[in-house]
C-alpha cells in the first residue's frame, strides 16, 4: 500500500481541484475519481498545466459499487479525501432523496471499500452548516450542533456521524472531518476555479458574474440584521489556504500524529466580515464598481458565524494566510479568464 497515493472523490470539483494540486505540490500522486455531474474535465488540464502532473482519472459514480471496486482493487492508495457531493442547499429541500442516496451512499460505498481493501486514511468534507445559528461565537468544534435546516446540512451532519462510527468499529481506519466554512476565490494563475452551473447560489460567483455583466445586479439579502452594519457575517476562506488543510490532515495521519481516529478540525479565517465589506473589498481589490442592492433576507440564512481555529493552527499546524484582498482578485481574475475578459 502507498502512502503517496490519494484518493481524490469529486477532485474535478472547486475544492478537490484545488487540493489535488497542493498534493501533488506535497509529493503526493493523486487518483481522480468524478461522475462530471458539476464539473468538467478543463479543471483536469488546469492541475496539469499548474503542476507539470496529469492526475490519473476515473470518470466514475462513487455510489457505483461495481466501479468503485475495480477502483480499489487497481489502486493501492492509503488515503482518501472524500469531495464528491452534491451541494446546493435549496435543490435538496425541493429533492432531499437526491442528496441522501449521493451523499451518503457515496461515503458508505466509500468506506466499506476502504474496511475491505484496508485503506487507513480518509478526510471527509463537511460545513460549518453543522453549526446553524450558534449560540456563542465564534464556534469551537465543541460547539453543539444545531438541527439541520435542509437535506443538504443534515447529510454533513449524517455523515460525520457515519465516519465517526465506522472509525470506531474499523481498527485500521482513521478519519479527520474538515467544517469549512466559506470557501472562495481561485488559484493565483486563474488556471483553475469555482464553474457555478446556472445562477450561482454562493456570494462570491454572484459578485463575480455581476462584474463581468452576465448578472444585470448583486442583491444584499438584508440589512437589518444584528450585526454592526446590517448584513450577515460569515468566515470567507480562500480556496488554496483551504486546500492546504487537507494536505496536512493527510499527512497528520499518513505519519500517524493523530491524537484521536477520529477527530474534527474548523477550516476557517477565525475573522467574520460582513456581506457589505466583501462587496465594497472586492470593488477595492479590483478597482471596479458594482450594481448591487438591498433585498429582503434570504430564507435560511444565520446572521452570523464564523471559526474559533484554534484547534487548527495548534493542531494541524495549518492557518490561513493569504489576505482577503488578493482573494478576491484571484476570485476576478477567475472569471476574467473563464468568460474571455481582459483585466
Ligand atoms: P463541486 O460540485 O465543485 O465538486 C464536487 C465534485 O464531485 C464535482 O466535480 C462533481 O462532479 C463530483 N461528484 C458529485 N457526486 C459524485 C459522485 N456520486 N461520484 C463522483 N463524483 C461526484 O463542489 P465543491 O465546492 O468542490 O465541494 C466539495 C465538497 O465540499 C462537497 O462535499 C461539499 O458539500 C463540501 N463543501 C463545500 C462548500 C463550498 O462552499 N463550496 C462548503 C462546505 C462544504
Ligand atoms: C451557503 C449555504 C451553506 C453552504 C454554503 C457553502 C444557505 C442557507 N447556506 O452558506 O449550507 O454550506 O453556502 O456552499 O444556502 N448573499 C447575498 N447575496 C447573494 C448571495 C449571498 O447577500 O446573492 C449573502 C448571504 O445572505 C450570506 C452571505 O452572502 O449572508 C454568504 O452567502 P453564501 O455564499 O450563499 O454562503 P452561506 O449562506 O454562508
Amino acid at each position: 500500500m502507498s502512502n503517496r497515493k490519494v484518493l481524490v472523490t469529486g477532485g474535478a470539483g472547486y475544492i478537490g481541484s484545488h487540493t489535488a494540486v497542493e498534493l501533488i505540490n506535497a509529493g503526493y500522486e493523486v487518483i481522480i475519481v468524478d461522475n462530471l455531474s458539476n464539473s468538467d474535465r478543463s479543471s483536469l488540464a488546469g492541475i496539469a498545466a499548474i503542476t507539470g502532473v496529469t492526475p490519473t482519472f476515473v470518470e466514475a459514480d462513487c455510489c457505483d459499487r461495481e466501479a468503485m471496486e475495480r477502483l480499489f482493487a487497481e489502486h493501492d492508495f492509503q488515503s482518501v479525501i472524500h469531495f464528491a457531493a452534491f451541494k446546493a442547499v435549496g435543490e435538496s429541500v425541493a429533492e432531499p432523496l437526491k442528496y441522501y442516496q449521493n451523499n451518503i451512499g457515496s461515503l458508505v460505498n466509500i468506506l466499506d471499500l476502504m474496511r475491505r481493501y484496508e485503506r487507513r486514511n480518509i478526510v471527509f468534507s463537511s460545513s460549518a452548516t453543522v453549526y446553524g445559528d450558534a449560540d456563542v461565537l465564534p464556534v469551537t468544534e465543541r460547539t453543539p450542533r444545531k438541527p439541520a435546516t435542509s437535506p443538504y446540512g443534515n447529510t454533513k451532519q449524517m455523515a460525520e456521524d457515519i465516519l465517526r462510527d465506522s472509525v470506531a468499529a474499523v481498527e485500521h481506519l482513521n478519519g479527520i472531518a474538515l467544517r469549512y466554512f466559506n470557501p472562495i476565490g481561485a488559484h493565483p494563475s486563474a488556471l483553475i476555479g469555482e464553474l457555478p452551473r446556472g445562477v450561482p447560489n454562493n456570494l462570491v460567483p454572484y459578485i463575480t458574474q455581476t462584474a463581468a455583466g452576465v448578472r444585470e445586479c448583486l442583491s444584499i439579502f438584508g440589512d437589518d440584521y444584528p450585526t454592526p452594519d446590517g448584513s450577515c457575517l460569515r468566515d470567507y476562506i480562500d480556496i488554496v489556504d483551504l486546500a492546504r488543510a487537507h494536505v496536512v490532515a493527510i499527512d497528520r495521519m499518513v505519519e500517524g500524529r493523530n491524537k484521536e481516529a477520529f477527530e474534527i478540525f474548523n477550516v476557517g479565517t477565525g475573522r467574520p466580515v460582513s456581506v457589505f465589506e466583501l462587496v465594497h473589498g472586492f470593488e477595492e481589490a479590483n478597482n471596479l464598481k458594482l450594481n448591487y442592492k438591498v433585498a429582503p433576507r434570504r430564507a435560511g440564512d444565520v446572521t452570523a458565524v464564523w471559526a474559533d481555529t484554534t484547534l487548527a493552527n495548534e493542531e494541524l499546524g495549518w492557518r490561513a494566510e493569504r489576505e482577503l484582498t488578493d482573494t478576491l482578485r484571484s476570485a476576478w481574475a477567475w472569471e476574467c479568464h473563464v468568460r474571455n475578459i481582459k483585466q
